[in-house]
């Protein structure tokens, strides 16, 4: 899978992408995440990418010329599923999102900054826009973030054991059993009896009530979606 992000601060990216297991996932061919500077697409001799709002609103946007610029020339190499702009006022970033996305092969991740981007970009080159939650961000980029790593994460073979990513929280809209490593008393805290007995089958027994358990205490919303 590739992804592609559009983004006028790529230095806060580049470091987030190239640690441990989003970097083995690229290393390993698995993902492709590739940064565009917006400021590379303008033809603004001092490199801007904003300007005032018409009606004479507060804050500055983003212009419609250099993210057409940026947006054509990726779709002049290759085809895109989605051109996704993230947006605190986009579709809810869910699991279940992220593992629709984790299928496609190629994918457009737009930032937002400033008062937002024209919205004439939104009409005609956006195909979806996504929030990762009801509150505002100074930028999309820790939006693009969470959107790569959730995706990357669940590509088959990213993380080294499978059975992990299936079996996180949300995956089943229930949350994770809690885990323990050694030893298996610290400080008289101890590891519950049933992890330590060998009995597998008991083992997962208490793993698949321990998601339900949790889930109804901490999560009961998550109870009520299908
Ligand atoms: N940009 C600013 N706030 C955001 C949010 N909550 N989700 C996605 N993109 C954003």
């Amino acid at each position: 899978m590739r992804i592609d992000i559009i983004t006028v601060l790529p230095e806060i990216l580049e470091g987030f992408f190239n640690q441990s297991i989003l970097m083995r996932a690229q290393k390993k061919g698995l993902a492709e995440i590739h940064l565009h500077n917006l400021r590379d697409y303008t033809a603004d001799k001092h490199r801007r990418v904003d300007d005032y709002p018409y009606g004479g609103f507060a804050g500055m946007v983003m212009q419609c010329e250099p993210i057409d610029n940026c947006i054509s020339s990726l779709k002049s190499q290759r085809h895109y599923d989605e051109v996704i702009f993230t947006s605190p006022d986009g579709e809810q970033f869910t699991q279940s999102v992220a593992n629709g996305l984790s299928l496609y092969e190629n994918i457009i991740l737009l930032c937002g900054h400033y008062k937002g981007i024209d919205h004439r970009i939104r009409e005609h080159l956006i195909t979806r826009e996504i929030s990762i939650g009801d509150y505002v961000l100074t930028g999309g980029e820790l939006a693009a973030a969470v959107i790569a790593d959730a995706v990357v994460r669940i590509i088959p073979g990213v993380i080294g054991d499978e059975q992990s990513a299936l079996s996180d929280c949300f995956q089943d809209n229930l949350l994770a059993a809690p885990v323990y490593t050694r030893p298996a008393d610290y400080k008289g805290w101890k590891v519950p009896d049933i992890l330590l007995s060998g009995d597998e089958a008991r083992i997962k027994d208490w793993e698949i009530n321990q998601c339900y358990e949790r889930t109804r205490l901490l999560r009961p919303d998550l109870l009520d979606e299908d």
